[in-house]
């Protein structure tokens, strides 16, 4: 069997066309959805990332500024230009590009953001939400694997999956997804005995563990459904996932390549928590 491969470039692009569509309905409400970015340093990774986060939101009409802090601003620094973005009623999210300079206490600034802005979803109350399954701002990358689950129509229901990383970005709020969406979790991680035995028991295998190519084949049920939340640089410039993409194409039924799979369904993810809340404001003002 060739799997089909998961388009998660394509799909963000459909779902943009959505986008655009509800940032044309509030512009005639007189509002224009807000998303701050806010990096800390001069990491190169980071500065792409939150680079494509931004052209993200203009190629939607979304307005974004990017505020950046030198790598020796203080912690009261950022914390205070987040107190500043917290105030400003027309930023409906904020963003802190992690990580953060080791000096700064990523825990602090994270709970600094207002818990209506906080469109990564990271501060305990939207943590806690998701896990007692309220509405809350989700990460952006589990909602982007489920968007694409759902997009390429994956009855999640009874099936058994499997997430390889237990981040608090990736890997705990993408098992609790899948708890909430009836499917059988079982969260794996780097202290795992026997990761094999449990990945060849996966109908859904989730991997964010952080390895290059570290699921081989012979780790893949046949006919399983791969989503490779890897990312890494290889030594001949080329970008590769946690999963041999080739070798596991021949014994999936579905997988996401490395690029053009989950990264783009993330960002995606951010203009829809980004515009979840400015519907909000619409409905408060
Ligand atoms: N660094 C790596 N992934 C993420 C993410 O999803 N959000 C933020 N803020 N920083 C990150």
């Amino acid at each position: 069997m060739t799997a089909v491969r998961l388009d998660g470039a394509a799909i963000a692009r459909e779902l943009r066309t959505g986008f655009a569509s509800r940032v044309e309905r509030l512009a005639a409400a007189g509002i224009r959805p807000g998303l701050s970015v806010v990096l800390v340093g001069d990491d190169a990774a980071s500065r792409v990332y939150v680079r494509n986060k931004a052209q993200a939101c203009e190629s939607i009409g979304m307005r974004s500024d990017v505020h950046v802090l030198g790598a020796d601003a203080t912690e009261a620094q950022v914390l205070a230009r987040i107190a500043a973005l917290n105030g400003d009623a027309e930023i409906d999210g904020i963003l802190v590009q992690l990580p953060l300079p080791a000096h700064i206490d990523e825990h602090a600034v994270v709970e600094a953001i207002a818990a209506g802005k906080d469109v990564d979803g990271f501060r305990r109350e939207n943590v806690g939400a998701l896990s007692q399954g309220r509405p809350g701002f989700v990460p952006c990358t589990p909602r982007g694997v489920v968007a694409m689950l759902d997009h390429a129509g994956v009855e999640l229901r009874g099936l058994h999956a499997v997430v390889v990383g237990r981040s608090n970005i990736v890997g705990k709020p993408m098992a609790q997804l899948l708890t909430a969406r009836d499917a059988t979790v079982t969260l794996c991680h780097s202290r795992t005995v026997d990761l094999a035995a449990h990945t060849r028991r996966a109908d859904v295998l989730v991997v964010a563990a952080g390895g290059p190519k570290m699921i081989g084949a012979d780790m893949v049920k046949p006919g399983a459904v791969v989503i490779d939340v890897g990312i890494h640089r290889q030594a001949d410039g080329t970008l590769c996932g946690d999963a041999d993409y080739d070798a596991c194409r021949e014994v999936a039924s579905l997988i996401s390549p490395v690029p053009g799979g989950v990264g783009p369904m993330t960002i995606a993810m951010l203009l829809a928590n980004t515009l979840d809340a400015a519907e909000r404001r619409a409905v408060r003002t």
